[in-house]
């Protein structure tokens, strides 16, 4: 009998629900490729449900994802609700709930597509961001106190527990070695200015590597450099790790110079339970219902997991497939100038994996 995955799928805002559309339909043509089943069960978070009922995202909804293989996510986020409350009361709750600890994000500039930087091209531009997910400033310790006064005082703390960084760190050595490429990993911080947070992760990242893998190389770039050496040598970079908001930030930039938001994934990794995957771009609202949304990052988001699930060949099939969508058809990956509509796109990612 083929394996059987459960999968809960999160269409959210703006153009998620058309881009995971097309995520669907390639990874279907995976699982009859490649022999096993997904079911997908929808959930209807997002700001449409939040405006009309004004729930966000309900604890009992948190309990029933624990329970499946995965989730595959579009986008969070809506024009008419405060920036913050779908973030943090679907996403951000969904990842602390289920204790995703690792973002990974692959950044991996594919054949045919336009990078803004001179000289660079596919052999220069790939390599992985490992980014902490459960910690830092994200946590949202902290407070603020005579609010709308001239003495208005505000606090949000970068925490870290040992604890925190050892799991983040072991993930990124192990993927490293996985990843076999050039088996250097280079911990992003700022131990020239926060001597107390980045100290405890460059203790451990040297403690830990010496000990767990003394066959990794260890690299150091504070965050400002980080950026420098992403946009002038990138070719340096196998992976990177590091802190939760740091890994935000170069993330985005890193999508940047693997041709934008139209092809940038992310997996919300925990190792030991149930992960989350998603495009990074955003819900995209003016594009809403147009069909003209790029969906090859969710296509990418859906290798990714596929990946994560133990479907080695279905997710190389996936990425083959969007290489060569990339190399020789869709020249333009942005929204409207692709040449293609978003569920053309898919049709052809899923003819490419059907082989
Ligand atoms: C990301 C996003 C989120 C983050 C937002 C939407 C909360 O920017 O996944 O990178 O900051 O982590
Ligand atoms: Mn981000």
């Amino acid at each position: 009998m083929s394996k059987q995955y459960n999968i809960a799928v999160i269409g959210g805002d703006g153009t998620g629900p058309e881009v995971v559309r097309e995520g669907l339909k390639v990874m279907d043509a995976a699982a009859r490729r490649f022999d096993f089943k997904l079911a997908w069960t929808p959930y209807d978070l997002g700001g449409d449900r939040y405006l009309k009922t004004g729930e966000i995202c309900p604890d009992s909804v948190i309990a029933e994802l624990r329970k499946f293989d995965a989730i595959y996510l579009g986008a969070i986020g809506h024009p008419d609700v405060k920036p913050g409350i779908l973030e943090k009361g679907i996403l951000l709750k969904i990842r602390f709930e289920l204790d995703q600890y690792i973002n990974l994000r692959p950044v991996k500039l594919f054949p045919g597509v336009d990078c803004p930087l001179k000289n660079k091209g596919p052999a220069e531009i790939d390599y992985v961001v490992v980014r902490e997910n459960s910690g830092g400033a994200y946590t949202g310790v902290g407070g603020v106190s005579m609010k709308g006064t001239p003495h208005e005082v505000a606090v949000q703390n970068m925490i870290y527990t040992r604890h925190q960084v050892e799991r983040c760190l072991r993930y990124a050595f192990a993927y490293t070695a996985r990843r076999a490429k050039r088996n250097t990993l280079a911990l992003c911080g700022k131990t020239n200015v926060l001597t107390y947070v980045f100290d405890l992760w460059e203790r451990a990242f040297h403690e830990l590597g010496a000990k767990e893998f003394p066959g990794i190389k260890r690299d150091y770039y504070h965050v400002d450099a980080t950026c420098m050496w992403m946009v002038k040598n990138p070719e340096w970079f196998d992976v990177i790790v590091t802190e939760n908001m740091f890994g935000d930030i170069i993330t985005d930039l890193g999508a940047m110079t693997q041709g934008g938001m139209g092809i940038a994934a992310g997996g919300n990794i925990n190792p030991e339970g149930v992960s989350m995957f998603e495009p990074i771009g955003g819900s995209a609202p003016k594009y809403t219902g147009r069909n003209v949304i790029n969906p090859l990052a969710a296509i990418c988001a859906g290798g990714m997991m596929l990946s994560e699930l133990g479907e080695t060949a279905a997710a190389e099939a996936v990425e083959q497939a969007v290489m060569d969508a990339t190399a020789h058809k869709i020249k333009n990956l942005g929204a409207g100038r692709m040449g293609y509509s978003t569920s053309e796109v898919g049709d052809l990612v899923a003819r490419g994996v059907a082989g």
